[in-house]
């Protein structure tokens, strides 16, 4: 017996996009058959090869400049891309920054409210679901960043709360709670891809650092009807690291 997931005539909004977790969640969704929108600060000129690709999977992406900390500004462009493809199937709260307090306060946990609200009364329309990034360092204090854990803590609690309200209205949500995935933080930090990956090879019980595609899978699952009895669940993506590292 074979299965194919697809995301045929689905239309899927992934904020924070134009790179690592969120592109590759985008790419994933667009080789699944969607119409990929993405909501991302950094202008379209950051996101140029990603569209490219995405474009090959047969649907060209929509790409949006939007702050998810702008209410107002997010309020409009889900209108639009209403308006534009008819409906919104999919979000993906996946923006997120390392900041000082405020502005993590502000895309970590506001962002995703915001966003989560004003794609609400679509996602009902197509009985649709959320996916909410928060990090494995809420379960476990994580490493020095007070600001980052607390709002990411933020958007996990934010997870069960919209999970409960949403689920009156038919909308799905859930979340995924990575640590330790390829991104400019790591390398910046290890000074090259080798160097972190070298690093976690014997840190990881699974012997290896997460790929933004690892995630990608999961948000693929998420996304699906392969999870269409999951809600309010937070998966843990993290190579064992907290249950059994
Ligand atoms: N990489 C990891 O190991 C890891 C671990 C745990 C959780 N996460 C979470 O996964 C998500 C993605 O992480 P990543 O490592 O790919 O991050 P990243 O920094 O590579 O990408 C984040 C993206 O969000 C965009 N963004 C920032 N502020 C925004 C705003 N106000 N509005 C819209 N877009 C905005 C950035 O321009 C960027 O494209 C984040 O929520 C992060 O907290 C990542």
């Amino acid at each position: 017996m074979s299965y194919q997931i697809t995301m045929e005539n689905k239309v899927a909004v992934v904020t924070g996009a134009a790179q690592g977790i969120g592109a590759a969640i985008a790419s994933k969704y667009a080789e699944a058959g969607a119409q990929v929108v993405i909501l991302d600060v950094c202008p379209k000129s950051c996101a140029e090869e990603l569209l490219q690709k995405l474009s090959k999977y047969g649907k060209k992406a929509a790409y949006y400049l939007c702050d998810v900390s702008d209410s107002t500004a997010v309020a409009a462009v889900f209108a639009e891309v209403a308006h534009r493809y008819g409906r919104v199937d999919v979000l993906v709260n996946n923006a997120g920054v390392v900041a000082d307090w405020d502005k993590s306060y502000a895309i970590n946990a506001k962002g995703t409210y915001y966003c989560s609200e004003a794609a609400k009364p679509y996602l009902e329309k197509a009985e649709g679901t959320i996916i909410i990034l928060t990090s494995a360092s809420v379960f476990s204090g994580g490493t020095g960043i007070p600001q980052y854990v607390t709002t990411k803590a933020g958007s996990y609690a934010l997870t069960l709360f919209l999970a409960r309200e949403y689920a009156k209205a038919g909308i799905r949500v859930n979340g995924i709670a990575p640590a330790v995935i390829m991104s400019k933080m790591l390398v910046e930090r290890f000074g090259s891809e080798e160097a972190a990956r070298e690093h976690y090879k014997t840190v990881m019980p699974l012997g290896r650092m997460g790929e933004p595609e690892d995630i990608a899978n999961i948000a693929l699952f998420l996304a699906c009807e392969l999870s269409e009895y999951l809600c309010g669940e937070v998966l843990i993506a993290d190579g064992g690291r907290m249950h059994i590292g």
